[in-house]
């Protein structure tokens, strides 16, 4: 894993900068694409460059959902993906692969690693990262190998969707597991804000631990960790 440490104002540009890059090819590639607040400036940046970028070979994979719920709920991971990202810069429907929403978790998540694995995998990874260290749905404890599953949501998770000002978010989530996001040929882990500083300094020179879930990140041969000056602040 490497770490880049940008300037707070230029971190929507150099993560944008980075998916441009991967994403700039004349092959179809698989790509992970994370929700949550961090990449909130970062996709307003690529939807502002939507002329100049070319995304139409990308399949775009949602990261995590939460589950029990209709994928259009105001509060999925789904529909933040398309407010903030697929429809700005013009993803359209057939190329945006998530979880169904009209089978049982556990049959979405087994169906999902399916259909990704038959469309050869991850090419391109965009992770956020969660207060615990929880990377998409993986919380603290999950074992690194794990394919695609149905997690209990930690209480961390659960505060913060209540702050995000959902009274009563499900208890359980969707995400593609460590193990399938380790065989993503090219990740970028993303965070800001000062409020992150203490987990990134875990993340970056404590033990790789299942406690610290991103920590299975370190020995990925293609992973860039990219931070503002505020998330790096304790670097
Ligand atoms: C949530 C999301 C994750 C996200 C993480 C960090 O749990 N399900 O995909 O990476 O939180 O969120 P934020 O970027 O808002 O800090």
């Amino acid at each position: 894993m490497q770490v880049e440490v940008v300037a707070v104002d230029a971190f929507a540009s150099a993560v944008a900068d980075v998916v441009e890059d991967a994403c700039r090819t004349n092959q179809n590639i698989n790509v992970c694409f994370t929700a949550g607040r961090t990449p909130d400036a970062p996709y307003a940046e690529l939807v502002r460059r939507r002329q100049q970028l070319d995304l139409s070979r990308v399949f775009a994979f949602t990261l995590d959902e939460y589950a029990g719920i209709p994928k259009n709920h105001p509060q999925s991971c789904f529909t933040s993906l398309h407010m903030h990202l697929y429809d700005g810069v013009g993803v359209g429907v057939d190329r945006v692969v998530t979880y169904d929403d009209e089978v049982p978790p556990e049959t979405a998540a087994a169906s999902y690693e399916q259909k990704l694995a038959d469309m050869g995998g991850l090419d391109f990874s965009i992770l956020g990262i969660g207060l615990n260290g929880h990377v998409g749905f993986n919380e603290p404890g999950t074992p690194f190998d794990i394919r695609t599953h149905v997690p209990k949501l930690a209480e961390a998770t659960l505060q913060r969707a209540k702050r995000e000002g959902w009274s009563n978010p499900p208890t359980i989530g969707l995400t593609l597991g460590l193990g399938t996001l380790l065989e993503s040929k090219q990740v970028l882990m993303i965070a800001n804000g000062l409020h992150k500083a203490a987990i990134i300094e875990r993340i970056v020179n404590g033990p790789i631990s299942e406690d610290i879930p991103a920590t299975s990140f370190r020995d990925h041969p293609n992973c860039l960790l990219l931070l503002d000056e505020d998330a790096a602040s304790r670097l």
